[in-house]
């Protein structure tokens, strides 16, 4: 799949909506990709952003529930865990988390929520030829994708996880999650020495302004460290540009939505291309 989506597909009576709900919703590049994906694999559905605040979230849903030609629906910033809420259900790690990023409308009527961030990110590494296996891995950010990519990371069996984040109770919680879940795995709270890291992961949102400070100082790892983004709007951030200037290799944030588009199309519309 390419990285510059063309035009939405057709639309006609027949086509299945799937909205995006994300406030704001001005930087969201999901339904170029979810779209393009329809259109090359004969699917009639169309997703669209939809700009719902906090507080017009249960409206939202209810809207959702009766809307016959909705499926699903796809959830980003700062929806992802109260919507975990307006679901009957929730899978694999949804549970464990409480946080949801893609809910199903079931024959019932009834709303199941799974959460695919995390599998994006490892399969984006994974097809680009990063292995993971036994291999260490810098995180920072302990909100909802940074604990999605931590369990699949977890999952994939990398050997030690160090945890960075701004809120270190939050990095603690995780930590401790993690390894109630994966017993064998190192996991390493605000490591002070950074050098030791095959893979060092941007799992916050720092990036998206131009006035924010990097999570991390590439510089400051080894030259041989992979250094990987979530943050996907600037397609380059400050981080990767400065990685790249030192001479290590990049994994951009794009990556992981591209992998999982499958993923959320197969979900919200129960349709393979
Ligand atoms: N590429 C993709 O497919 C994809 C998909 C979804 C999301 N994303 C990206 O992932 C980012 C994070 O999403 P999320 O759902 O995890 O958000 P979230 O749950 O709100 O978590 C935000 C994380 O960023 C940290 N953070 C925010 N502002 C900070 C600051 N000024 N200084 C230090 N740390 C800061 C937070 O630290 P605290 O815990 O201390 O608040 C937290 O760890 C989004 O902004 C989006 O760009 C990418």
């Amino acid at each position: 799949m390419s990285v510059n989506p063309p035009p939405t597909p057709a639309v006609n009576g027949r086509t299945a909506v799937v909205p995006l709900l994300a406030y704001p919703s001005e930087h969201v590049r999901t339904p170029g990709f979810f779209n393009q994906h329809c259109s090359e694999h004969g699917i009639n559905a169309v997703m669209v952003p939809w700009k719902v605040s906090p507080a017009g979230l249960p409206a939202a849903i209810e809207a959702i529930r009766r809307i016959e030609n909705i499926p699903g629906f796809v959830i980003t910033i700062p929806h992802k865990q109260e919507v975990c809420r307006h679901c009957d259900t929730l899978e694999g790690l949804a549970e464990v988390m409480g946080v949801c990023n893609a809910v199903r409308k079931n024959a019932d009527g009834t709303l199941s929520g799974r959460m695919h961030d995390g599998q994006g990110f490892v399969q984006g590494l994974l097809e680009r030829g990063i292995p993971l296996a036994g291999r260490s891995v810098l995180l920072a950010g302990a909100g909802g994708v940074a604990t999605a990519i931590a369990f699949e990371l977890a999952g994939s069996q990398v050997g030690r996880i160090g945890i960075r984040n701004r809120s270190v109770d939050k990095a603690r919680e995780l930590g401790q999650q993690l390894s109630r879940h994966f017993p064998d795995l190192v996991v390493e709270l605000n490591p002070a020495r950074v050098e030791g890291y095959d893979i060092a992961v941007n799992g916050t949102s720092l990036g998206l302004h131009p006035e924010d400070p990097m999570p991390f100082d590439p510089t400051t790892l080894r030259q041989d460290t992979v250094v990987a983004e979530v943050v996907m709007q600037p397609d380059i951030t400050p981080l990767l540009q400065r990685a790249s200037e030192n001479g290590q290799r990049i994994h951009k944030g794009v990556h992981m939505v591209t992998t999982q588009i499958r993923l959320l199309v197969e979900f919200t519309t129960g349709q393979a291309g």
